[in-house]
């Protein structure tokens, strides 16, 4: 057998099956594009899910990838197991409806035999324990001595991976040899032991599994096969584990350098060692489909992936980042292939750096904590540590629930993760509570995909806002309708339509549908699967039905307010490169025709002089008055032009390109002004983060523009006049008014001040003598107390010799402050006692020292009987 390297097995499997007349695809992003039941691709079949399932048309009825997949389902056991891994690519086959069990087989025995030339007696073949079909074509076609063929159950060679297309399967084994086996006589392909390795899957497509578990057959059956390119390396290359295969030895040296390590001395270093590189692979290709760290979803499988390397990291020694330093290791190994890993190099290292950063700042703290909770399981036996700790340590400190349990592990012990998802789904609860409702109603599983796949609309809006048409399908309430009426809300679908269907950030079109029987408002436009155009109409007058002949006509100011906008969109996308690097990606956009708003990677908020610059870059542009072009090419010739493509977006093989002027030129489907001077001015609205690493710019642009400068300016008469001046002396105007008012304060300090003093001397006047001894008994107006307290020192300082209580109300609460001077309290007063039988009164309590204390109470309206009451007490006492 030759030895061969990954990159050349990838190519020879691909070159192959276009022998075969396959349409060769690149891989499709890791991000699923219309597929809500899935969170990443996780195998070569996903991402043609539609196909399959007879939904959408094939762009070839035989189609071959090599698709990047990620599996986290046994994380744990990535490093620990020669061949668990996070990322895999996996090879594969696809007919839909086209050549089915034989060809497949046959083909992948030609490929394995005499491509890949693996020695014949080394093979063998499973089958799903009742397909005879394809037990005869590898044995009486194909050859295999039928010892070598084996029938295994549903567990084994039934294929399906949660809902959606799948089949009994046949699969290829490759046996590495007796050393590996387990000696039983009787072992073979379907043992538990490490001799008989499976490497390619071929699964017979012929049902789609719907919710409810039922497996509906197909009206054709399929072929999708899958074979692990890493797996089928290992027994090319002839090497045990994933780990030794070329490509990811060169990634795991790496990780050595970097963290000052050797493989192969220490078995704890080196799961460590594996995790990380096996880890890098993921993180680097989930950011290079537009992935960004976050708490949710995919951001969160990523922010798992790059917080458990960083921890591995520390348990290699490592004290600051590194992950960022092995990007350029993985990016060598697989650029060639995945060139949007070239193109976002930079990216990609600065989003692993800033995640990694941030996950330092809190990692000791939360090591520490984690360490006493260890010690309090430890100290009292326990083996199972509290959800709301796991959950605290995930809340504040960014400890994903594996790491801890990882970590927990290392010491026998493990979380009580009913505990923490309970915590969990409480925090979602506050959350959800706090937000608004958002509409994420999807197609794919509803009544549209069922409608005849001719049932399409052509696109006639770049050019026209008008147009007579054909009514070819009407839905109302999810059923398929052949009519609707005044007063019902109902989604058409016309033959041709000038409505643009919500996409690429652009909002659908608004309009009016009619003809001589019906009238009815479009309030929203959408796109359907199989190219249709749903057009979201309300009836207000008539009948339409399907069949009848209708005329369109979309909103041209609304249109032309959004064509404006969706410009401007490309151009502040241009200027935000230019002013702040190349580092920003487009990442999400809303185009409407009263606003723009553009999300994109960043990782700080702009400065006011970088807002400015922009803003005033945009206008510029905009005065240039430059021609936008848009035109059809092939994928390949618009990057050939730098054009600015979105991040895991799957482009067809024609695409649109919109240029502005000779710098501006973007991929994009969405509708444009013809000159960019049409926009009229631009202006920044606001600027904000909505994630970590992700900024948003929100934008006007033309009438609206135009009234939010008036209402400005209205604003500014306004205020002038009120002032009594002018725009131009304004500025002088108030900063002379505020001086005056900062003197006027101050003047007012003063005067406060001279009028509490005056109220000393008041007080001072009013207190009355008991036998000999001064006293003050009093409220005085609203003071807190600290300024109680300081009247009341006041007054001592004045009386020399006496007794003082004062109280005042202040927010509803009732404060006392009592003194008495030393010589008196030697007469048997006390501050504290006389300032406690005040507040009691007054529904409070309160102490103190002998010759100073303070209360609180709570009835004013006590106040006077509480005073009273002090009286007494001092008349009683000083006799
Ligand atoms: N879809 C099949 C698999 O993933 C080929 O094994």
């Amino acid at each position: 057998m030759k030895n061969i390297g990954l990159n050349e097995l990838r190519k020879l499997f691909l070159d192959f099956f276009e022998s075969k007349e396959h349409l060769v695809q690149p891989s499709y992003p890791l991000v699923p594009q219309k597929d809500k039941s899935l969170l990443l691709i996780n195998a070569g079949m996903a991402p043609l899910k539609p196909y399959f399932a007879g939904k959408e048309e094939p762009p070839k009825n035989r189609m071959a990838t090599c698709q990047k997949c990620i599996r986290t389902g046994d994380i744990e056991n990535v490093g620990k197991t020669a061949r668990h891994a996070t990322f895999f690519e996996m090879l594969g086959n696809f007919s839909f409806g086209d050549y089915f069990k034989e060809e497949s087989l046959k083909w992948g025995w030609e490929f394995v035999t005499e491509y890949l030339q693996m020695p014949i007696d080394k093979l063998w073949a499973t089958v799903y324990e009742n397909d005879d079909e394809a037990f005869e074509i590898w044995e009486k076609q194909i050859g295999i001595p039928k010892e070598q063929i084996v029938r295994l159950g549903k567990e084994d060679n039934f294929w399906e991976i949660g809902i959606g297309p799948c089949g009994p399967c046949s699969e290829l084994y490759f046996d590495r040899g007796e050393k590996f086996g387990c000696n039983d006589p009787n072992c073979k392909p379907g043992c538990e032991c490490d001799r008989y390795v499976e490497f390619w899957n071929h699964v017979f497509t012929q049902f789609d599994k719907d919710e409810e578990g039922t497996y509906n057959p197909l009206p054709n059956p399929n072929i999708d096969t899958g074979m692990g390119l890493e797996r089928v390396a290992c027994i090319m290359q002839n090497v045990d584990s994933i780990f030794e295969i070329d490509t990811m030895k060169h990634i795991l040296n790496k990780v050595c350098l970097h963290t000052n390590t050797k493989y192969n001395e220490n078995k704890i270093s080196d799961v460590s060692i594996r995790i990380i590189t096996d880890h890098i692979r993921s993180i680097v290709f989930l950011i290079s489909d537009g992935v960004l760290p976050s708490n949710e979803g995919r951001g969160y499988v990523l922010r798992r992936l790059i917080r458990r390397a960083a921890r591995h990291g520390i348990l290699l020694g490592k004290s600051d980042s590194f992950l960022n330093d092995v990007v350029e290791a993985v990016i060598a190994t697989y650029g060639e292939t995945y060139t949007e890993l070239v193109e976002k190099q930079d990216y990609i290292t600065k989003v692993i750096k800033v995640e990694e950063e941030r996950f330092q700042e809190t990692i000791h703290a939360g090591l520490e904590i984690l360490n006493n909770f260890v010690k309090e399981l430890e100290l009292n036996n326990e083996k199972l540590l509290k959800g709301e700790h796991a959950f605290k340590l995930y809340d504040t400190y960014g400890f994903p629930l594996d790491l801890t349990k990882e970590i927990l592990e290392e010491k026998n012990l493990d979380v009580d993760e009913v505990g923490f998802n309970d915590e969990m789904n409480k925090q979602r609860e506050r959350a959800r509570k706090a937000r608004t409702g958002n509409n994420t109603a999807g197609w794919e599983e509803d009544v549209y995909t069922t409608l005849d796949k001719k049932i399409t609309t052509s696109f006639v809006g770049y050019n026209d806002i008008k147009n007579k048409t054909k009514i070819n399908a009407i839905v109302v309430d999810n059923e398929v309708v052949s009519q609707l009426n005044k007063d019902q809300k109902g989604t058409v679908i016309l033959e041709s339509s000038a409505f643009y269907g919500e996409s690429g950030g652009q909002v659908g079109d608004t309009g009016l549908i009619y003809n001589q029987t019906f009238r009815g408002s479009v309030i929203d436009t959408k796109k359907g699967p199989n190219n249709q155009t749903h057009h979201v109409v309300v009836g207000e007058e008539g009948t339409i039905q399907v069949g009848d002949e209708i005329y369109t006509e979309v909103n041209e100011l609304n249109r032309n307010n959004t064509s404006k906008n969706h410009t401007a969109t490309h151009l502040l996308h241009k200027i935000l490169k230019e002013v702040i690097g190349d580092h920003v990606q487009q990442a999400g956009s809303l185009v409407t025709p009263d606003r723009l708003r553009f999300d994109f990677t960043h990782f700080e908020s702009l400065t006011p002089e970088q807002l400015n610059t922009i803003e005033h870059k945009i206008n510029e542009k905009i005065l240039q008055a430059s021609k936008v072009q848009t035109f059809e090419t092939s994928p390949e010739d618009a990057k050939q032009l730098g054009a600015e493509a979105l991040f895991g977006e799957k482009y067809g093989d024609i695409v649109r390109v919109v240029k502005v002027g000779d710098e501006s030129i973007e991929l994009c489907g969405g509708t444009h002004v013809e000159n960019s001077s049409e926009i009229g001015l631009f202006i920044l609205i606001n600027e904000s983060g909505v994630a970590s690493g992700v900024r948003r710019i929100e934008a006007i642009t033309g009438l609206e523009s135009y009234k939010y400068v008036k209402k400005q300016q209205d604003t500014i008469n306004k205020v002038t006049e009120a002032l009594k001046t002018t725009p131009t002396n304004m500025l002088s105007r108030l900063d002379a008014l505020l001086l005056d008012i900062k003197e006027k304060e101050k003047e007012i300090e003063k005067l406060k001040s001279q009028i509490s003093l005056g109220s000393v001397d008041d007080l001072i006047n009013k207190a009355e003598k008991i036998n000999g001894v001064s006293t003050i008994v009093t409220k005085v107006s609203d003071q807190n107390m600290n300024d109680l307290r300081k009247l009341g020192d006041t007054l001592k300082d004045k009386l020399q010799s006496g007794v003082i209580l004062l109280s005042s109300t202040i927010d509803g609460k009732v404060n006392f402050v009592s003194i008495v001077t030393k010589d008196i309290t030697q007469k048997g007063l006390n501050a504290g006692k006389i300032v406690k039988e005040a507040a009691t009164i007054t529904g409070g309590g309160g102490g103190g020292r002998p010759d100073m204390a303070q209360a609180g109470g709570k009835n004013p309206e006590k106040i006077d009987e509480a005073l009273e009451k002090v009286k007494q007490i001092l008349i009683e006492s000083l006799k």
